[in-house]
């Protein structure tokens, strides 16, 4: 790391000197970092909101001197937030740098259509080329350049459950769908809320089904749907509609009126007992100082990983450009992740994280990081590009009120068409 850190201090004296050369422009002291930095993301919630103070805590002690912009629009999985940077980005006014999902995500959306500057020197000089797992590298990277840096991995496949209430009934957290459904009949006879869902912003109900897809399909069977290998018309996809049609009569009534992370007020309450969420859920119930939670994979998903990554980037309209290099070099250090991680639910992007800081939940993803077999989040942008993975969410949150299988599938076949995977 130290040999990294010297190759930097070396780059900086060779600056200065040539600025001092004879006959070159007036003298001048290294100017000390100035001027604003504005990061954009979607991170409002409990545990988003405390990781991202970490990181700002920390560069203010790095550059005193930067005023941080803090820009976020609130909504889970960037639904707002998405929509508002695209304006930002193609009007000429993009952020210093803004969240983005490592994947189809970045290179779809950003990369392959010229917004980005590449990172792959930032990468060598700091050393993170070694310092991160090479999958994660390759997802990062396009045309033999690397685009963004990440600060995390997150984990989509996640039952959360309230454990007071599973040991009140005599219940062990499910690990099939059979097992589900006997679990959420016995809760539901009690008048507990078996599955609690926040779809109010129309990604919860896809991401869901995500997992009901992984626990149907099984690791293979749901990578190829994202490749075209796997048939979106064919009877898998039947039965994992109706899986979660089925799991849907088992929900809270208030489900559209309520966020990911106001639904998840049923599991702390005790009134709900089961929530398939991500593992910002885990910063989430710290955020509320509630322990009283347990985890599983989601019914189906032992042995599978539905990961994603939060990254940033630097904007080729960038207006504070050292700073945004500054940013960078904090989100991809060991000291940054080790700050940002714990507080997030996540599990760090590199390798060499101490488990000290961590939550059980996290030391427990760590372990299981190494491994499951890992397959991409559609709804958190990584598996396909924003344009099917939008028409995809739009489905299933169509799908809530609908119910309607036959309908669902054809949309899903239509898009994964229009995305011209399938014919
Ligand atoms: C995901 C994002 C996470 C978390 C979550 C809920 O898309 O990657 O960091 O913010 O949405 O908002």
């Amino acid at each position: 790391m130290s040999g990294h850190r010297l190759h930097w201090i070396a780059a900086a004296v060779a600056v200065v000197s040539l600025a001092a050369a004879p006959g070159g422009p007036p003298r001048e002291a290294a100017a000390a970092p100035a001027g604003k930095l504005e990061i954009f993301s979607w991170w409002t919630a409990g545990g988003e909101a405390d990781a991202l103070n970490a990181l700002f805590g920390l560069y203010r002690k790095r550059s005193p001197g930067v005023q941080i912009v803090n820009a976020t629009v609130a909504g889970g999985a960037g639904t707002n937030a998405k929509a508002v940077l695209k304006t930002r980005m193609l009007g000429g006014n993009p952020p210093d740098s803004f969240q983005v999902h490592a994947g189809h995500e970045l290179i779809d959306t950003w990369v392959k259509s010229g917004y980005m500057e590449p990172l792959t020197g930032l990468f060598k000089s700091e050393g993170w080329d070694r310092a991160m797992p090479r999958g994660l590298l390759e997802i990062l990277s396009y045309q033999g350049q690397i685009w963004s840096v990440p600060v995390n991995i997150h984990r989509a496949n996640i039952l959360w459950y309230n454990k007071k209430v599973f040991s009140d009934n005599g219940l062990a957290p499910p690990k099939t769908f059979e097992e589900f459904f006997r679990a959420a009949d016995a809760l539901k006879a009690k008048g507990i809320v078996p599955l609690v869902l926040g779809d109010k912003e129309g990604w919860e109900a896809g991401h869901t089904f995500e997992t009901v897809l992984i626990g149907t399909l099984g690791a293979d069977g749901y990578r190829g749907l994202w490749t075209g290998k796997t048939s979106w018309t064919g009877a898998a996809v039947t039965r994992a509609l109706e899986t979660f049609r089925r799991m849907l009569t088992y929900v809270n009534s208030d489900h559209a009126a309520l966020t990911w992370d106001e639904a998840g007020q049923y599991i702390i309450g005790a009134k709900g007992a089961m929530l398939i969420m991500g593992d910002w859920t885990n910063g989430w119930f710290t955020s509320k100082n509630f322990s009283g939670y347990g985890w599983a994979p989601a019914p189906g998903n032992e042995g599978v990983y539905d990961a994603l990554s939060d990254s940033f980037g630097l904007p080729k309209k960038a207006r504070d450009r050292e700073n945004v290099m500054a940013w960078l070099r904090l989100l991809g250090s060991r000291e940054g992740q080790e700050a940002f991680n714990p507080l997030k639910g996540s599990i760090c992007a590199r390798t060499d994280c101490s488990p000290t800081p961590f939550s059980p939940y996290q030391r427990w993803a760590m372990q299981r990081w190494r491994g499951d077999a890992i397959v991409p989040s559609v709804i958190h942008g990584a598996a396909a590009s924003e344009g099917w993975a939008t028409e995809y969410k739009d489905a299933l949150a169509l799908f809530v009120t609908s119910r309607d299988v036959a309908a669902t599938q054809r949309a899903l076949q239509k898009a994964c068409v229009n995305a011209g995977v399938c014919k």
